[in-house]
């Protein structure tokens, strides 16, 4: 039934530090809740350069082999055996959070903070979770989001990490007619003004060391723009929501600087484990509130159904394509923020 699948396919491996290889892995028989989709492109995230440069994404280290990638898209080429989920030839996203109950205790509606949550491509957990960058993957049919028909999988490559960056402005509240300020204007804080953009925010402004990410910034909504870590600059913002998004204290620093009195910092950057030197002080005397921000839940449909309306613009944030028989290249190239935003690998070809 169905089309003949190969019992191989070519897939994104991370063996260890500085060990990344190409190469054929089985396509093992599903379960009987897992479809087989045949990916069309995945977007390469800051975990993935670091497990291929460090063996290791924080406190996630590689104790064996582990396929990358979780920000993939592509099209269902056997449904699941039980019969859930999107059936042949749908067009879906992939949400890539399995939650699971642990002994810590967790608000129920907010299932991103599972103590026991694993996701597509994540060492966290042993034996680690394997992620999507291969031709073919098996994947719970509960993760796959169809498709509108007219939302092109190659836009909607960018829908985990825009989830990210929606769930990051949604923890602001409403941010309509507000002064927002980006710190770090990577894919995930370029996605966090195009969604603040969308959400009505009145001013944007971001912040970024380099000149490449400022200018996809301005592409997806920025106002302004900043060069640099200029303290006066950014104080003078004076912005009711900031969102963190360099992963650096220095940046958090001048999150708190920016933001106003009684003003909010999503703080969506992942800083090391660890003590970390912050400039808090203000955040005291000006009663600031600093709000953590981590994955996503359900946001992924909003985000789908706004990219379906064009409402949410995020194309200037792919900023270069490759096929997969350069996917060493295109880990390269994502590494270098200063000329590329989201670089995208292309299975397909
Ligand atoms: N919380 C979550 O759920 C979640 C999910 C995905 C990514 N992240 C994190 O979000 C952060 C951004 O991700 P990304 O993919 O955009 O990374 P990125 O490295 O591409 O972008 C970070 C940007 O911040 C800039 N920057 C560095 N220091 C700065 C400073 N002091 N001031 C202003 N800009 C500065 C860099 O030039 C770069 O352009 C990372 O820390 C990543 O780990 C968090
Ligand atoms: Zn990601």
């Amino acid at each position: 039934m169905g089309i003949q699948l190969p019992t191989s396919g070519p897939a994104v491996v991370a063996h260890g530090k500085g060990d990344l290889r190409i190469e054929d892995i089985p396509l093992t028989t599903p379960a009987p809740d897992q479809a087989i989709v045949e990916i069309a492109y995945g977007g390469i995230c800051g975990s993935d350069l670091h497990y291929w440069m460090h063996g290791a994404a924080g406190e996630s280290i590689l104790k064996e082999p582990m396929v990358l990638g979780h920000e993939i898209v592509g099209v269902v080429v056997q449904q699941a055996a039980d019969g859930s989920g999107p059936g042949i030839g749908t067009p879906v996203a992939v949400h890539p959070a399995t939650p699971a109950p642990g002994v810590a205790r967790y608000p129920e509606d907010r299932p991103n903070l599972s103590p026991g949550c694993t996701y597509l491509g994540s060492a966290a957990r042993y034996p680690h979770t394997d992620g999507a960058f291969s031709r073919y993957a098996n994947l719970p049919s509960r993760m796959l989001r169809p498709l509108p028909e007219n939302l092109d999988l190659r836009t909607a490559a960018l829908v985990e990490p825009a989830s990210v960056a929606w769930h990051a402005v949604a923890r602001a509240g409403d941010v309509k007619g507000k002064t927002a300020l980006v710190i770090g204007s990577g894919p995930i804080g370029a996605l966090a003004v195009a969604v603040l953009k969308r959400a009505g925010a009145a001013r944007i402004v971001a912040v970024d060391m380099h000149d490449k990410p400022l200018e996809i910034a301005k592409a997806v909504g920025a106002d302004a723009v900043l060069k640099g870590d200029d303290a006066e600059a950014i104080a003078a913002v004076e912005a009711d929501v900031v969102v963190e998004s360099s992963g650096s204290h220095y940046g958090l620093a001048s999150a708190i600087k920016g933001a106003t009195r009684g003003g909010k910092v999503v703080m969506v950057g992942l800083l090391p484990s660890g003590p970390q030197p912050v400039f808090i002080s203000l955040a005291i005397t000006r009663e600031l509130e600093l709000l953590g921000s981590f994955r996503f839940n359900d946001e992924i449909d909003e985000v789908i159904g706004a990219l379906a309306d064009g409402s949410l613009l995020v194309d200037p944030v792919v900023t270069h394509e490759f096929d997969l028989a350069h996917g060493l290249e295109a880990f390269e190239v994502a590494k270098n923020s200063a000329e590329s935003g989201k670089v995208l690998l292309n299975f397909r070809q």
